[in-house]
């Protein structure tokens, strides 16, 4: 058998790697080993995706969350390490842009491991971000990296990966394979009340949550749209649940605590438009056919946007209520060649088999 091991911890990174690990399991020469960092860890951020969507329980829970950047990637490092020290692998998994990513890709490029970087090649050219740091030090120190579009492949040549000794292939977006795989299974969220129409938003991402003016500039708009154009359902994040209390604003729409994957699917087939700053988000809305209003100064998504299907706003609350008035009843269009029309999990375990 040969030992591969995947470091996963953030709730899109379940989602990820349920049909990544379904891939490598028809393989039966390779034995995967998961270790959840615990970044994530209320069981509706985490538990509910390994029930629901079957994926192998992790056979190393970390249990580090909530701690600065340095320290939670520090902590990681260190405890990885012993495991991957102890388990001597071919290969180490990690996947996207969180602070699990860099930890597992920092450990295992100390003890000289094959990194396998799923989701590499992305690029927000904001240093701001810590997802854009954490990415950019993942693919520096990765052996083979798996993009999901041909953008990510250009941005990973204009850096000067192709003359080095990696190996880069755009086997298309996980994402695609996991919506396309679970849509069958969408399930309607228990709390969720009859309603015909309703824009379906999410928010996270730091740099807006944890700036007050842009938070409430952002609430504000969600308050309007919510009274005034459709009912607003909102999954409140953690982080997000935290920044609200702090700077004391009130989100005036249908709050709902954060759902399973195949809740969030029913959610997505259902709705009208989608209003988020969530990267995953973004391009469920387009395989599902929902215009999406991504409040972000830039995002790495940029097909999408080319394809006329997202629009970005900046947190201003004229402008985002701007951008959900135009964009409301636009027809999307589904183009599956964009992100590989669900295939990309099998590529992946493909190229690691030829690897190992
Ligand atoms: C992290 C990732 C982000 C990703 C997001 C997915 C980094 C730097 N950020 O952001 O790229 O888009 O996950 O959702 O890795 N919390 C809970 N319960 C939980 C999880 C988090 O209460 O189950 C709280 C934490 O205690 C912390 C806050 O939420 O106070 C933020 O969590 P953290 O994992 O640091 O960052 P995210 O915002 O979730
Ligand atoms: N998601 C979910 N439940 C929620 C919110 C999001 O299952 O309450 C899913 C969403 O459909 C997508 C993934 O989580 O597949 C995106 O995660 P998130 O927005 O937290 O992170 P990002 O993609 O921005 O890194």
């Amino acid at each position: 058998m040969k030992k591969i091991i995947t470091i996963i911890g953030a709730r899109p990174q379940f989602i990820k790697a349920s049909v990544v690990s379904d891939a490598l399991k028809k393989n039966k020469k390779i034995q995967e080993i998961i270790i959840h960092t615990g970044q994530h860890f209320d069981s509706n951020m985490s538990d509910i995706f390994f029930n629901e969507l079957t994926i192998p329980m992790p056979d190393y829970t970390l249990n580090i969350h909530s701690s600065s950047h340095g320290e939670m990637t520090a902590n990681m490092l260190i405890e990885i390490e012993k495991i991957l020290i102890l388990e001597k692998p071919k290969a180490v998994i990690v996947y996207g842009d969180t602070n699990s990513t860099l930890a597992g890709a920092l450990a295992a490029s100390k003890l000289h491991i094959p990194i396998i970087h799923i989701e590499a090649g992305l690029r927000s050219f904001n240093m701001g971000m810590p997802e854009e740091i954490n990415r950019i030090l993942t693919d520096n120190v990765s052996s083979i990296l798996f993009c999901p579009t041909e953008t990510a492949v250009n941005n990973l040549q204009k850096e000067g990966f192709s003359s080095r000794q990696v190996k880069i292939i755009n086997v298309g977006d996980v994402m695609e394979d996991s919506a396309l795989y679970f849509s069958q299974l969408a399930k309607k969220p228990s709390e969720f009340k009859s309603m015909k129409n309703f824009i379906l938003a999410t928010l996270h991402r730091a740099e807006n949550t944890d700036n007050k003016n842009r938070l409430s500039e952002i609430v504000n708009a969600l308050n309007h749209i919510h009274k005034n154009i459709y009912p607003v359902v909102l999954p409140l994040h953690p982080r997000t649940n935290k920044m609200l209390k702090q700077h004391k604003l009130h989100l005036d729409v249908h709050l709902i605590e954060p759902v399973g994957y195949l809740q969030m699917l029913w959610l997505l087939q259902n709705t009208n438009l989608v209003i988020t700053d969530s990267g995953g988000l973004q391009k469920e809305a387009f395989f599902f056919k929902k215009p999406c209003v991504t409040v972000r100064d830039q995002t790495e998504w940029i097909e999408l946007i080319e394809l006329g299907v997202n629009t970005l706003s900046d947190t201003k609350s004229e402008n985002i209520i701007k951008a959900v008035k135009g964009f409301i009843n636009t027809d999307i269009r589904y183009i599956n060649s964009i992100y590989g029309g669900g295939t990309a999990a099998k590529k992946i375990a493909n190229e690691i088999e030829k690897l190992l």
